[in-house]
């Protein structure tokens, strides 16, 4: 049992929609732009109220639900979130405490929109060890509540949701390789200014949102995502045409489509959800997979090969048997 192996997959929305032409109103934009540089079409808004925690906890009843397990099942929580419902506790134990599954580790993991890459690193480490053998693996955020409405550079973007697998230890892959890595060079390319320690600049009025220099993050992200998805098919002794699924974090449309023609990737092998999600930073990597499980695309046994990217920067490819 020295594996760990995906047997359930769950996915959340908020109901309330926003959509270019709601755009139009706020912004000086229009909707063509937005399709035509983004590809995002429309996203999915937290209501007032609505967190990050109530966010994965649908999309984790979905995925035990999928699994056929009760929560008393899981022994292990790994979220990946920027967008945590408070500074502590973290959004794992909180969701613990909902589950009604106390006991096990249960932690955040800040890797932003890596975030559930990160986390299923993680807890694919975990399970291989033994030190667990059911693990909750979730990535989670109201990333809109970072937002700065009147910056149309990173506004037309965003949205918010949850994502969420169970991992089980097996006797073969499941998870046949995972690789993270990160560069902290690149903080002021992605970043929030505020934060708990440094404190909040009360002379810049957008210094607790989200601040991005949008071409020059477009370009690390599409020869990264590439160049990783490289290292860890070439480590494994395999090419791209072994692959049957990327699903790639869905940062916008172009990184998305330049990412495949890079690799040689036919785009009908990458799963795409980014023109009705928006980017949903550490959920869209577990959202992408839960869509393209559900509607039957991903079928038990294809190879998979997940890939995120994010702030700080961060990057990670877990390349799987589904
Ligand atoms: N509507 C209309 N015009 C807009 C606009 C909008 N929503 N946002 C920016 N513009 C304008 C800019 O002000 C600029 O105008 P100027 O030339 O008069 O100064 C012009 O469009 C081009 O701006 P630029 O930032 O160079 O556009 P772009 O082609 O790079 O597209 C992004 C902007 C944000 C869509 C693009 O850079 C991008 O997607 N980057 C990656 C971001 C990302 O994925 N981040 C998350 C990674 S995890």
């Amino acid at each position: 049992m020295n594996h760990a192996r995906i047997i359930g997959t769950g996915g959340h929305l908020p109901e309330k929609v926003l959509t270019n032409a709601d755009l139009e109103q706020r912004i000086e934009t229009t909707a063509e732009w937005i399709v035509e540089r983004t590809g995002v079409e429309e996203r999915h808004i937290a209501a007032p109220g609505e967190t990050t925690c109530d966010l994965a906890e649908h999309a984790s009843r979905r995925a035990l639900e999928a699994a056929g397990l009760e929560p008393s099942d899981i022994d292990l929580i790994v979220l990946g979130t920027t967008t945590p419902d408070h500074v502590f506790p973290s959004v794992a134990t909180q969701l613990q405490h909902r589950l009604g599954c106390p006991g096990g580790p249960a932690f955040d993991v800040q890797a932003v929109c890596t975030g559930f890459v990160y986390a299923l690193d993680i807890a694919d480490r975990f399970i291989r060890t033994g030190a667990a053998r059911r693990a909750l693996v979730v990535g989670a955020d109201t990333f809109t509540r970072i937002i700065d409405w009147r910056d149309r550079g990173t506004c037309i973007l965003f949205g918010d949701g949850a994502g969420a697998v169970v991992l089980e230890a097996a006797d073969k892959p499941g998870i046949i390789d995972s690789r993270l890595g990160a560069d902290g060079r690149y903080k002021e390319l992605l970043w929030v200014p505020a934060g708990v320690s440094s404190g909040y600049d009360q002379t810049r009025q957008n210094a607790a949102f989200v601040e991005m220099r949008g071409s020059e993050v477009f370009k690390v992200a599409v020869t990264t995502l590439k160049d990783i998805a490289e290292q860890i098919l070439t480590a494994n002794r395999m090419t791209v045409a072994d692959v049957d699924w990327l699903i790639p974090h869905q940062a916008n449309r172009r990184i998305l489509a330049a990412t495949a023609k890079r690799l040689g990737l036919p785009e009908g092998r990458m799963v795409d959800c980014v023109r009705t999600h928006g980017n949903t930073s550490a959920a869209s990597v577990p959202l992408a997979l839960d869509v393209a499980v559900r509607d039957g695309r991903i079928q038990r046994g294809d190879t998979l090969l997940l890939e995120g990217f994010g702030g700080g920067f961060t990057w990670g490819a877990v390349l799987l048997t589904y």
